[in-house]
């Protein structure tokens, strides 16, 4: 059982879930933010004094495998045995960047020599709340393509779980919802919780990088229009089974989340 946690990028959105999952385990934990990145020294300071390190790279990280070699080589300098990370469902996509990032990661872990577990999850069923919110979900792929979209909170709570259960070293979790879901199929089960209808526009990734996305910096706006080309033609598909065994119930569907966090 690890008594205290250092949660890397804890204070972003998949960082507070975490935290929030070995709360209710009653599991200490710390946030390690940007700031402690500034020195290999200052990175093993934020990390002294905890028994295990959940590593959060910032989303669509320039280089993943090296914060990752970073973290780990932190982790063994304070005597941390004990590292589980956050990958993504389908890692190894050559034309994703930051997906191809976290499977080498993946890699960088499972040969650091500690005692590692793995979880992949599906895209977040939060990602598309702002624009149930907004009743219009703008999507630029295609809105029937399967995804296992997941709830963040699930994640959390399945993340808490390889940390204090027993038997997780050494494995590998995709972490898919309940059931595979398009965004014709959120919206619907948004509609119906919140008695309203929740529109479906799509648009191409090039209309989203001349439009949206074109605030971005070029390497991020390039990475995410690859993303959603990818999502045009494959969607993410994960299954449930991994997420169902951790939970020790059925991950949490789409029309739940949206009624807990928006009604
Ligand atoms: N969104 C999804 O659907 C999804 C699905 C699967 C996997 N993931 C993965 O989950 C991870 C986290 O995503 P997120 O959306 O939760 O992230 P986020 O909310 O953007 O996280 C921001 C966190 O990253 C830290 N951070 C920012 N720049 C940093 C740097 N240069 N060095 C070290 N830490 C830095 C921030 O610390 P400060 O506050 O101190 O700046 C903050 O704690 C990503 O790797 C993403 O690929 C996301």
């Amino acid at each position: 059982m690890s008594a205290r946690v250092a949660v890397l990028a804890g204070s972003g959105k998949t960082g507070q879930a975490v935290r929030r999952g070995l709360a209710a385990r009653g599991v200490d934990s710390v946030a390690v933010g940007s700031a402690a990145w500034a020195t290999p020294a200052d990175l093993a300071a934020a990390l002294r004094g905890c028994d295990a390190a959940y590593l959060i790279a910032p989303n669509l990280h320039p280089d993943e495998p090296d914060h990752v070699r970073r973290a780990l080589a932190a982790a063994r300098e304070v005597g941390i045995e004990r590292v589980v990370h956050h990958s993504v469902a389908a890692p190894y996509v050559p034309v994703m960047p930051h997906h191809l990032g976290k499977a080498v990661a993946e890699h960088v872990v499972r040969t650091s020599g500690l005692a590692w577990t793995v979880l992949q999850p599906c895209a977040y069923t939060q990602n598309l709340l702002p624009g149930v919110a907004d009743g219009v979900l703008r999507v630029a792929y295609d809105p029937d393509a399967p995804f296992g979209l997941v709830d963040l909170d699930d994640v959390g709570e399945a993340a808490a779980e390889v940390l204090v259960g027993d038997g997780h070293v050494g494995s590998t979790y995709e972490l898919g919802g309940p059931t595979l879901v398009s965004v014709h199929d959120v919206a619907r089960a948004a509609g119906d919780v919140l008695g309203r209808e929740v529109a479906v526009e799509r648009t191409t990734p090039e209309e989203w990088a001349a439009g949206e996305g074109a605030g971005l910096d070029e390497r991020p706006r390039e990475w995410l229009r690859a993303m959603f080309a990818y999502y045009d033609d494959h969607g993410l598909p994960t299954g449930a089974v991994p997420l169902t065994a951790l939970l020790g119930r059925a991950p949490t569907p789409v029309a739940d989340v949206v009624r807990r966090e928006l009604t």
